[in-house]
């Protein structure tokens, strides 16, 4: 089955009104590339206004409660984000496994509430440098994603996985296409072994970790990526589209 290309931009804890410029000229060239998936995942405080922009571009969040609505002061729940027009959420995000010391456990019922809610998901993985220096990465991501995935009950399309190796977030390195297919082709082992061929051949892998236009076509190349989840180069519509067009 031909995948469509996802192309994710996780804006992160960035993004005032100002961004909204940002979003429309994404979302209107977009509509050049129908081949690909572009989606953005803003802070919670641009959701629902880059959703009214979108005519094309997925719009999504970077994380959500694992709970229902309720007294939890300053979290939101899948359902909110949901109702504020986002058609999925980020989750396992390593930033936020670092800063808020999520566990796989904690993810995992984040994932099915967000499920529950009739978000789709996308559940992040990736090893530090000293665990790739090792040699155990590969081990590492697969118990990592073995302890969150969700047992499935409907069509896999709602679950993409990003591999994101802590150690190329935001330094300008990325991994080589050789290691980044190894790792994508062991996710996908996984996955099949997990869900069966047929329901796995629907979840995407995309890669995350420094992506920038000048290295995308290549690390797009690589097989078993199903796409990119763009940090950094998806706060500027230029760069961001560079990625989108790499992809078409
Ligand atoms: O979620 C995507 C992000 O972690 C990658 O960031 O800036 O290296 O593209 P960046």
């Amino acid at each position: 089955m031909a995948i469509r290309p996802y192309i994710v931009g996780n804006w992160k804890m960035n993004g005032t009104r100002a961004m909204l410029s940002e979003a429309r000229a994404i979302d209107r060239a977009a509509q050049r590339y129908m081949k690909v998936e572009v989606a953005v995942a803003p802070p919670y405080t641009l959701i629902h206004a880059v959703h009214r922009e979108a005519e094309q571009i997925g719009v999504g969040a970077q994380d959500c409660h694992p709970g229902n609505e309720g007294a939890h002061t300053g979290d939101i729940c899948a359902s909110m984000i949901a109702d504020a027009g986002a058609k999925f959420v980020i989750l396992g995000h390593s930033e936020r496994r670092q800063d808020h010391g999520e566990s796989n456990k904690l993810i995992n019922a984040k994932i099915e509430s967000a499920l529950e809610a009739g978000l789709r998901v996308i559940l992040c993985c990736g090893e530090t440098l000293e665990t790739r220096d090792a040699g155990d990465a590969e081990n590492f991501v697969l118990r990592q994603l073995k302890a969150a995935l969700p047992a499935f009950t409907d069509p896999a399309e709602r679950l993409t996985i990003a591999y994101e190796p802590i150690w190329a977030i935001g330094t300008g390195r990325t991994a080589t296409v050789e290691d980044i297919a190894a790792m994508h082709g062991a996710i996908r082992q996984l996955l099949d072994e997990t869900y069966g061929e047929e329901v796995s051949s629907a979840v995407r892998i995309l890669y995350g970790g420094s992506v920038k236009p000048e290295n995308a076509r290549e690390i797009l190349s690589a097989p078993e990526v199903g796409g990119a989840l763009v940090g950094g180069a998806s706060l500027s519509a230029e760069s961001f589209l560079g990625i989108v067009v790499a992809a078409s």
